[in-house]
Formats: structure tokens, sequence, C-alpha cells
């Protein structure tokens, strides 16, 4: 079939929006229509050609939510009509790491994953002889997109799947940070640093968890609003002196947890040291430039503090995000306080300059 589809052709350049080829599912693979798709921070990071592991052409997005059009042979799990949203995390369930219980890092389909490749080895993107390579395995920046059964999430119907798509990246990151990976615990203080998608999930993570003060850091006076409105108890401008101001505000001993989320090595510094001696852990949701390294004093892990990273927020794709969007038809995840912009496949560059901008916290693409 033909689908419309938000190119990379050249690094540092606009996505150019054009029709392209997209062969049928294969054995264990899904056709999914898709319907909405966020655009994150990681899509502008590889087309801006900063990422040493991008590759062109190829076409990105990877928040995406859809319907199934259609399944390959062997493909139990989902039927066409199904609503799902695509995990650039897998979930197996049958690898070491899946059967080990410890992790959300699944080994399945990882090497080909990373290779711009489906699980057999071969692209179902093309443009005449040209094949396409797909991105973090999901490329739903398109109409329609091919992806293996177990990177699909099958979600509730009767959730609008453009505000559920946020689910597929950011907000998975920033919930699944505080409730799967530090496990908040109800009457905790918790301290979040950076109020983008990633950390205004945390926000909301840590308020269903039932923290009883969450205190946010942003420079922006915007988002520290918009935080407010999630449940931050208290906010802070941040830069120099944070950490002493959170000691002050916590008896002199830091918090339960703290959660990064600007992928800025200071700032994760600065998380480390405002969690609590004794017990505080520190959750790293950011990513680093490539090259940067985290400075930790090492006092402060033999006086009981604890580092600990999150892929995705620890989430198990296929188990634990339609839990995360029942919550939200329960009313108990604000997924549409997340969003501030719609647009359509064809201003994908303009969502780009919304972000680069920092104007609002997501902008879901919309498909006619
Ligand atoms: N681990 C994962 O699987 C995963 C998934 C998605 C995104 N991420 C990463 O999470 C990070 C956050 O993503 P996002 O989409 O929320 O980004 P964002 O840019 O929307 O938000 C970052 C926020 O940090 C704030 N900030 C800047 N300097 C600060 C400082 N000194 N102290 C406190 N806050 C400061 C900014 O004002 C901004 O609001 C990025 O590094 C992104 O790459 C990780
Ligand atoms: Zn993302
Ligand atoms: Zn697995």
């Amino acid at each position: 079939m033909q689908i419309r589809a938000a190119v990379l052709e050249e690094f540092g350049k606009p996505l150019v929006v054009q029709d392209i080829g997209l062969d049928g599912p294969k054995a264990g693979e899904v056709l999914v229509r898709v319907e909405a798709c966020g655009v994150c921070h990681t899509d502008m990071y590889t087309a801006s050609g900063v990422d040493p592991s991008g590759y062109a052409p190829t076409v990105l997005g990877h928040e995406g939510a859809g319907v199934v059009e259609a399944v390959g042979d062997g493909v139990t799990s989902l039927a066409p009509g199904d609503h799902v949203l695509t995990l650039f995390s897998p979930q197996c369930r049958e690898c070491l790491h899946c059967a080990s219980g410890k992790t959300n890092i699944c080994l399945s389909i990882r090497d080909q994953q990373n290779a711009g490749h489906l699980p057999d080895g071969t692209t179902r993107l093309h443009r005449g002889d040209e094949r396409i390579r797909h991105f973090m395995g999901t490329s739903t920046f398109a109409q329609a997109t091919v992806m293996p059964e177990v990177a699909l999430a099958k979600v509730p119907q009767e959730a609008p799947l453009d505000v559920l798509c946020t689910l597929a990246c950011g907000a998975t990151t920033g919930i699944g940070a505080a409730i799967y990976i530090a496990q908040v615990e109800r009457g905790s203080t918790c301290v979040v640093f950076g109020a983008g998608l990633v950390g205004l999930g945390a926000v909301a993570g840590c308020t269903l968890a039932g923290a009883e003060r969450i205190i946010v850091v942003d420079p922006s006076e915007q988002r520290l609003t918009q935080a407010r409105d999630l449940g931050a108890t208290d906010t802070l401008g941040g830069g120099a002196g944070v950490v002493e101001r959170i000691l002050e505000m916590t008896g002199g001993f830091g918090a339960d947890y703290t959660f990064e989320a600007t992928g800025l090595v200071e700032v994760m510094r600065q998380a480390v040291e405002a969690a609590r001696i004794g017990w505080g852990q520190c959750v790293i949701a950011g990513v680093a430039g490539r090259g940067e390294t985290l400075d930790i004093v090492p006092r402060y892990l033999i006086t009981g503090r604890r580092v600990a990273g999150a892929s995705f927020g620890g989430a198990r794709g296929r188990d634990n995000v339609p839990e995360l969007a029942q919550l939200y038809l329960d009313g108990r995840l604000p997924l549409d306080k997340f969003i501030s912009h719609h647009l359509p496949l064809e201003r994908v560059n303009d969502a780009f300059d919304l972000m680069h901008h920092q104007d609002g916290i997501r902008t879901v693409l919309t498909f006619d």
C-alpha cells in the first residue's frame, strides 16, 4: 500500500512529507493504522544528526497510537479493530530479561530494531526499489506502520487515541519512574527536576502513589504553574543553591525520592545530592549528551543514597501500558493536561519548532 509519511531525508533538514510504500505484515507482525502520534525529543534529536546511532532515510515517530488493520501468520494476541499503542520498548515475555522479572529491557528484537529492521532483518518501508529503514521499531510519523506483535500494547477502545499516545513514550517514562522504579509510598516527600512531559509524568506518578510533598524544580515559570496544577506542593526555579534549599525544606535530610528529567548531568548530580541520607533514592530519566559523565561524591552512596536509571520508566509495555490507560479512564491520570497542540502530519516540522521554543508540553500529530 501507499502511505503518507514524514521522511528524514538528510540530518539537520526539515522532514519531507511524501507518499512511500508499505508492505503488508509478515509472520508475527501487525499492520496498524496510525491515528495519533506525539512528537518527542528523541525524534528531534535524531533529525538533528547529533545522535551517533541515527541513520537516514527513515520515517521518524515513536509515540504512536492506532487501530489494528491486519495481522500476519501466528499473531494471537491482537485482531483487526483492536486499539494499540506502539512500544519502542517491546515485551516478548520469553527472553532471559523478560523472564527474569527484574527489568523491562527485552532482548528479543533488540539488534534488528537498532539496525532499523523488523525482526526478520528486512524492512516493510520502501520507495520504489529503495528500502527505507524503520526508526525505533515504530516509524509512526506515517498513516500506517507494520510492527512486531511483541511491540504493541492493546488498550481500551473507549479511551481517545490522541490522548493515550502520550503513554507510548513521555508520560509512561515519568509515571513509571515514580511507580515502577522508585515505587513511591504514600506519605513520601519527592523532588522532580525538570517539568517537561517526563517530569510532569513523574509528578502525576507521585500524586497517584499518594506522595505527601512534591517539590518541582524548573527555571520555566509556565512549567511550574503546570506542575502545581498536577499536584506539585512546592516549586523552585533551580540552579545553584537548589540542593541547599531542598535540604532546608526537608529538615536538613533530603527527599525520600528524587527524579531527574532534564538530561543535564549537573542536574543529575543535584538530584543525587537532594536525596535523603539513609534511604533516599534518585531516579535518572533524562538522556545525557554523548560522552558526558555524572559526578557523584562516593560519600553520598556510603551514607545510604541509591541511584537508579530507567528506560521507559521501567514499564513492561504490554502489561503496564494497558493498566495506565485504564487509570486514565478511571480519572486517576490527567493525561489530557500534557497535550498542548494538535497538528496534521503535514505540519510535523512546525511541531519541532514548537518543541524548540518550549511552546507547550506535547504536540500530537493527527492523520486524515
Ligand atoms: N528514559 C527514557 O526512556 C526517556 C524517554 C523520553 C525522554 N527521555 C529524556 O527525558 C528528558 C526529559 O524529556 P522531556 O520531554 O520532559 O524534556 P523537556 O525539554 O520538555 O523538559 C525538560 C525540562 O527541564 C527544565 N530544565 C532546564 N534546566 C533545568 C535545571 N537546571 N533544573 C531543573 N530543570 C531544568 C526545562 O525548563 C524543561 O522544562 C530528556 O533528556 C529526554 O531525552 C528519556
Ligand atoms: Zn520519546
Ligand atoms: Zn523479552
